[in-house]
């Protein structure tokens, strides 16, 4: 059979953008085992005197997550901040309405920021839009960021948090396409309630972000009129629209499966046009961004959430959403972010949702230890070395025919690099699946640079990881050759790959 190669050009004068370090952001929802059994555990041997699972937040930390989203999602519409502030003992337990769950209220937002400052992350903070609206989210940025001397911000003082959190990025609520949201809204109801609320929170703290929601996915029957009609109202208001997609294997076609990052392309793609297409309406001079914060591989569960969600009586912190993931999943995380980093130079926010437990790279056991699942590595690579700014990728790639998706490319690819540092990064998937594909890299102005290390992450498609071990982990393989102007990588089937080049010092 013949080799199949697949090329890359960069050029450094080819940029697309800077990296915008929240690229590589999560989320924690108050949902099953997140906040309750996954950051906050008392009792737990790993647990310290906050309750902080110290395991967690040990894999936390190294996965690099720069900024979390908090509190949710759909909980997000049903909340009431104040019951998860002052002291513990008086907090009151409620019905949790988005998740059928009972809400104990022991970790609020106090806790919460103090644990993102525990895992080096930022918060970035959703206000409530489904049963509230505009006085309320004014009360929450209060309490949060005004210093002193008005009753919510003093309140914070009260509570034993002196300093305002100043908490830069909030989100206008979660997901109010959606008919299954407290609260959904249709567009113009949205969009005014939306602006109007941004109007207001700018008043107290001309320095935040705000985010309008977007599209709950794709297929929304909504989409993409409901981006159109709400930045109509929003446009003037705010920064960022949000995205939220999730894929899954749910023919078990893992061909057509790992062909979904291609749908990412056309959403993000159409998604900018739409944006643009307001600016240009309204005369405008900003862009408006994305704010991809929800994303990630969602369909394991599913059998299991319904269950739970229908069939149990109330009960605090179910078992909800837990995918385990497998190698294929990690591919196609890979491959979004692949994709995400392709777009950088419009999407500068971006949440793996979620972070533990729920739809999570990090696993925490109720009675054992906490574990990485297969999607945890390409998030850790990209989080660790997409730094620098990304270089437009020039690919040529052999093709392959999937199932839905037609003839698709088997190499999706994306390079950085970091000028300062001497250091260029490419990020590959192959997802053919079936053959391996050489990828020649035309390394034409970056004389001098050498091979520091090829990355790889590859196994049995179906294979996962566990408390008890981790079957699928990155090595480092000898893939890699560099000849004069271009380095050629065997990039095998259906893998991920991380190839770190270096500029050699002797080189002027
Ligand atoms: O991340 C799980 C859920 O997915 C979120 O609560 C919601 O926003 C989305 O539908």
């Amino acid at each position: 059979m013949a080799e199949r190669t697949a090329r890359l050009v960069i050029d450094r004068a080819a940029v697309t953008d800077a990296i915008d370090r929240r690229l590589f952001g999560s989320f924690i929802e108050h949902l099953g085992r997140a906040v309750y059994g996954g950051l906050y555990q008392p009792g737990h041997p790993e647990a310290d005197s906050r309750g902080y699972r110290q395991d967690v937040i040990k894999l936390v930390k190294e996965l690099g997550v720069s900024v979390i989203r908090y509190p949710g999602g759909n909980f997000v519409s049903g909340y009431r901040w104040e019951d998860g502030v002052g002291p513990t003992a008086q907090r009151p337990r409620r019905l949790e309405l988005a998740w059928r769950s009972v809400e104990s209220n022991a970790v609020g937002l106090n806790e919460f920021t103090e644990w993102a400052k525990l895992v080096n992350s930022e918060v970035m903070m959703a206000v409530n839009l489904g049963t509230r609206g505009i006085s309320d989210a004014c009360n929450l940025l209060e309490y949060c960021n005004h210093t002193s001397g008005t009753k919510y911000s003093d309140l914070r003082i009260s509570h034993g948090v002196k300093e305002p959190h100043k908490i830069k990025l909030w989100c206008l609520g979660n997901e109010m396409d959606g008919p299954w949201q407290i609260g959904h809204k249709t567009m113009d109801e949205y969009g005014r309630l939306a602006a109007e609320t941004a109007k207001a929170m700018r008043l107290i703290d001309p320095e935040i972000e705000l985010v309008s929601c977007g599209s709950s996915q794709m297929s929304m029957p909504t989409f993409p009129e409901w981006e159109a009609a709400t930045l109509e109202h929003t446009y003037d208001f705010v920064d960022y629209v949000s995205m939220h997609q999730y894929y899954g294997n749910r023919q078990d076609d893992s061909m057509d499966y790992l062909a979904q990052s291609d749908d990412m392309e056309q959403f993000i793609r159409t998604v900018t046009a739409v944006c643009d297409y307001i600016k240009a309406k309204k005369r405008g001079r900003k862009n408006i961004n994305i704010s991809f914060d929800e994303w990630n591989v969602w369909f394991h569960s599913k059998a299991q959430e319904k269950d739970t969600v229908q069939n149990h009586p109330w009960q605090q912190a179910p078992h909800l959403l837990e995918d385990i993931y497998n190698m294929e999943d990690a591919l196609m995380v890979g491959l979004m972010l692949i994709t995400l980093l392709k777009h950088a130079d419009r999407v500068k926010i971006a949440c793996m949702a979620q972070l533990i437990n729920v739809i999570a790279p990090v696993m925490a056991e109720e009675n054992g230890t906490a574990w990485r699942q297969t999607i945890f590595y390409p998030f850790y690579h990209a989080a660790l070395y997409g730094k620098g700014v990304v270089l437009q990728p020039i690919v040529n790639s052999p093709l392959h025919e999937t199932s839905a998706h037609g003839l698709i490319t088997d190499v999706e690819c994306v390079s950085v690099y970091e000028e300062e540092a001497g250091l260029l990064t490419v990020f590959a998937v192959n997802r053919n699946i079936e053959e391996n594909v050489i990828l020649d890299i035309d390394l034409r102005n970056f004389e001098g640079y050498e091979l520091l290390e090829h990355l790889v992450l590859e196994g049995d498609l179906k294979q996962c990881n566990g408390p008890e071990g981790e079957k699928i982990r990155p090595i480092r393989a000898e893939r890699s050759i560099k000849e004069t102007g271009k380095l050629s990588s065997m990039l095998g089937k259906a893998s991920w790959n991380v190839i770190r080049m270096k500029k050699n010092k002797e080189t002027v």
